[in-house]
């Protein structure tokens, strides 16, 4: 977990400004005094001030004081950031009367305040569901250039240290979108190949994972995987990317060596890209819980500026993480 501790330092060096729009959430507020205390990150919390306070006196978190604090009813750009989500959602319906309810809401607020350059990245999730903290983010942060589809990606910490990068593996997509076409699934390789830079320091070796290898199967789901490994090598030729490959075939030597023996990246790939949702949802969750690894994320991606998600049963530690990572994630956009 050497990484995470250089996640860390290289968040305290560059502090970024963060929002936690569930700024009332316990375990959001126990690792905000933590991040205060450590010095990772300048942060914003997003909740009714004198709550706030008495919910830090209350916990005996003495850092919080040292956020800032923004009620969501109440602040001075409240008027400017209505506008400014007038001006991003009329021509998709909205409403002044809705945008009035909306900007008072701390994961649409969140995301005013980076699009609006006030911030530099949110987390948010420890209360909120999945959908509900992409949303707003995705209809107002957008994407990065040349990147059209937000996607999440795992750091897999496996116990077993002869897999990937020393027993790091990224994983991806594992949060966002169903049921990619083979345009997105290429965007979500190209994706997590920066993120393996910007994050872990690692450079990418990418598998495309099907249930065939080198056309051992024919089947329309594989030739989706086929077609995305084509765009994605055209999208970034600087990255060593291949496919479609089985998961063995992806991370065991001596399989590679019988299935694809031509492959730079069989045998040795650090990031596996999943051909959906359920695929990549469903296998991090097993390798995570019958493999015994550290699960780190979701990490999302493809996004302007960075927005996490937290599982709802995350712990003190796992939004700290985050919130190091995300800082990562925005020094890296900038
Ligand atoms: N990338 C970029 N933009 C996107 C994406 C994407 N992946 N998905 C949707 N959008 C955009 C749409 O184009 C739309 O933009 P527009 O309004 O400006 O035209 C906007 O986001 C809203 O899109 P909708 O399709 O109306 O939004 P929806 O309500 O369907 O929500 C969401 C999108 C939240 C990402 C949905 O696909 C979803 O819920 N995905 C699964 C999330 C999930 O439950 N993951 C598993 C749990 S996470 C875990 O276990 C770690």
């Amino acid at each position: 977990m050497d990484l995470i501790q250089n996640i860390i330092a290289r968040a305290k060096e560059n502090l970024q400004r963060i929002v936690l729009p569930e700024g009332l959430e316990e375990r959001t507020l126990r690792a905000a005094d933590m991040l205060l205390r450590d010095k990772v990150a300048h942060l914003i919390l997003i909740g009714n001030p004198d709550q706030i306070k008495a919910k830090a006196d209350e916990l005996k978190l003495s850092h919080v004081a040292e956020a800032t604090l923004l009620d969501p009813k109440n602040h001075e750009k409240k008027e400017e950031y209505k506008e400014l989500l007038l001006k991003l959602r009329q021509a998709k319906g909205l409403t002044p009367e809705k945008a009035a309810v909306l900007v008072e809401d701390p994961l649409y607020l969140g995301c005013l305040m980076i699009k609006n350059g006030d911030a530099d990245g949110e987390i948010a999730g420890a209360q909120n569901a999945t959908g509900d903290v992409l949303r707003p983010a995705l209809q107002i942060i957008k994407t990065m250039p040349g990147i059209s589809c937000v996607s999440g990606t795992f750091l897999m910490f496996l116990q077993d240290k002869y897999f990937g990068q020393n027993g790091l593996l990224m994983f991806a997509d594992c949060a966002v979108l169903p049921n990619p076409t083979a345009e997105q699934l290429a965007q979500i390789a190209v994706s997590t190949g920066k993120s393996a830079r910007a994050i872990a320091a690692m450079e990418p070796r990418i598998a495309m994972l099907s249930f065939s290898t080198k056309g051992s199967a024919q089947h329309e789901m594989v030739d989706k995987v086929v077609e995305a490994t084509r765009i994605a090598k055209e999208m970034a030729p600087d990255m060593q990317i291949d496919g479609e490959l089985q998961a063995d075939a992806a991370i065991i030597p001596n399989v590679a060596a019988l299935k694809a023996p031509d492959s730079f990246v069989a045998g040795k790939a650090n990031v596996l890209v999943f051909p959906s949702l359920e695929v990549g949802n469903i296998c991090y969750k097993l390798v995570q819980r019958l493999g015994h690894a550290e699960a780190v994320g979701p990490i999302l991606q493809g996004m302007a500026a960075p927005v996490n998600d937290l599982s709802r049963g995350c712990s003190v530690e796992d939004i700290y993480k985050m919130v190091a990572i995300t800082a990562n994630q925005a020094i890296a956009s900038k």
